[in-house]
């Protein structure tokens, strides 16, 4: 298969982690016969840096017309310490899903084998543990209207969503949920919102096409405790954008590192893969970082975008073996320390 990826590193530890998922990327083309190109542009904080613009016209080019994208990280202190930054990295990202309409956010938690030393939860909480939260990305708050009244002392944003775009992505999570445990778990605050009273109203009418899937609803507020008390209980959980920005950082602290989990963003045209952590500016340069966040990215990139799911899950058990091996970067091993590099070289040699 040839595959042409774009590579967009960004900021932080961005480019560091990216460069082992492309390693990685590279030894499953030699081993199973494949052709990735690998591309690069600029996004974020580098893109202003260099070009004045978060999220470059050259970039969206690219991504556009590339087979997939790996994505690294986007943020840095110098803007976030400056609220009266004009242009800011993060509107890059939001430019970037708006874009290519990337309109799926795909997260899944999972625990390798009962390994989580640095999990807060009991292991009898997170033992099994494996669900993946759907979340909606380019609409609702994010990206309604907002602003100031004209004295400045009041503001708003609005929160907006239509049919369309409920059932663009409730269709996702059917019939992710359909490959899956057939239960799919929709949470919205339909006691308060309109907005998700027509979710419900919209996803209680697509049920009837998927009838072998069992639908529940769940209040937020409720979820977010569910998701920390019996995480077990979850197999497909659907959301809209701003209750998924909060729930999946909630759910990322079961398996104890944020560092080791991937995500795919479902586009209507090319999909992007990136690991779920932040661009960790404090790391950056130190071959510290975790790098399997954006190795299983890669994993995911080659099940959902290309469906290669042999490949992919080489990659899955590699990772898991090293793991179990007790190899780790600093923030999930106790004794065998590796580099960024190290760890990723092992993970190439157990491929
Ligand atoms: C995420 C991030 C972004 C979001 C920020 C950086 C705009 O938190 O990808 O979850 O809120 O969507
Ligand atoms: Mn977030």
């Amino acid at each position: 298969m040839i595959k042409n990826i774009a590579v967009l590193p960004g900021d932080g530890v961005g480019p560091e982690i990216t460069e082992q998922a492309i390693r990685v990327l590279k030894k499953i083309a030699e081993k199973f016969g494949h052709e990735f190109t690998f591309k690069n542009a600029h996004i974020g904080a580098a893109a202003i840096d260099k070009i004045g613009d978060p999220f470059p016209n050259e970039t969206k080019e690219l991504c556009l017309k590339s087979d997939a994208i790996l994505f690294g990280a986007i943020g840095d202190p110098k803007y976030d310490n400056d609220p009266t930054a004009k242009i800011r990295p993060e509107q890059g990202l939001l430019a970037m899903r708006k874009a290519l309409v990337l309109y799926a956010n795909i997260r899944p938690i999972f625990v390798f084998d009962n390994f989580s030393p640095k999990s807060p939860l009991k292991p009898e909480v997170i033992n099994g543990v494996d669900f993946i939260v759907i979340r909606e990305l380019i609409g609702g708050i994010y990206f309604g209207k907002k602003g100031r009244s004209s004295d400045g002392k009041s503001a708003y944003d609005v929160n907006e969503y239509s049919k369309e775009e409920i059932v663009r992505v409730a269709k996702y999570a059917f019939e992710l949920s359909q490959k899956r445990k057939k239960k799919l778990t929709v949470v919205d605050k339909a006691n308060v919102l309109e907005t998700s009273r027509l979710w419900r109203e919209t996803i209680q009418e697509m049920a009837k096409n998927y009838k072998d899937v069992s639908v529940e609803f769940m209040f937020v507020d409720n979820a977010s405790m569910q998701i920390i008390k019996h995480p077990i209980n979850f197999d497909v959980i659907l959301t809209e954008n701003m209750f998924g920005d909060i729930l999946t950082d909630e759910a990322s602290v079961i398996t104890g590192s944020i560092g080791m989990l991937p995500s795919a963003s479902i586009g209507e045209k090319t999909s992007l893969f990136e690991p779920i952590h932040g661009s960790f500016p404090r790391a950056k340069g130190k071959n510290i970082a975790n790098p399997i966040g954006s190795i299983l990215s890669g994993a995911m990139m080659l099940e959902y975008a290309f469906g290669l799911k042999k490949e992919s899950d080489a990659i899955y058990n590699a990772v898991k073996k090293v793991l179990s091996l007790g190899f780790g970067t600093q923030d999930i091993a106790e004794e065998n320390v590796l580099s960024t590099i190290e760890l990723t070289d092992k993970i190439i040699e157990l491929i």
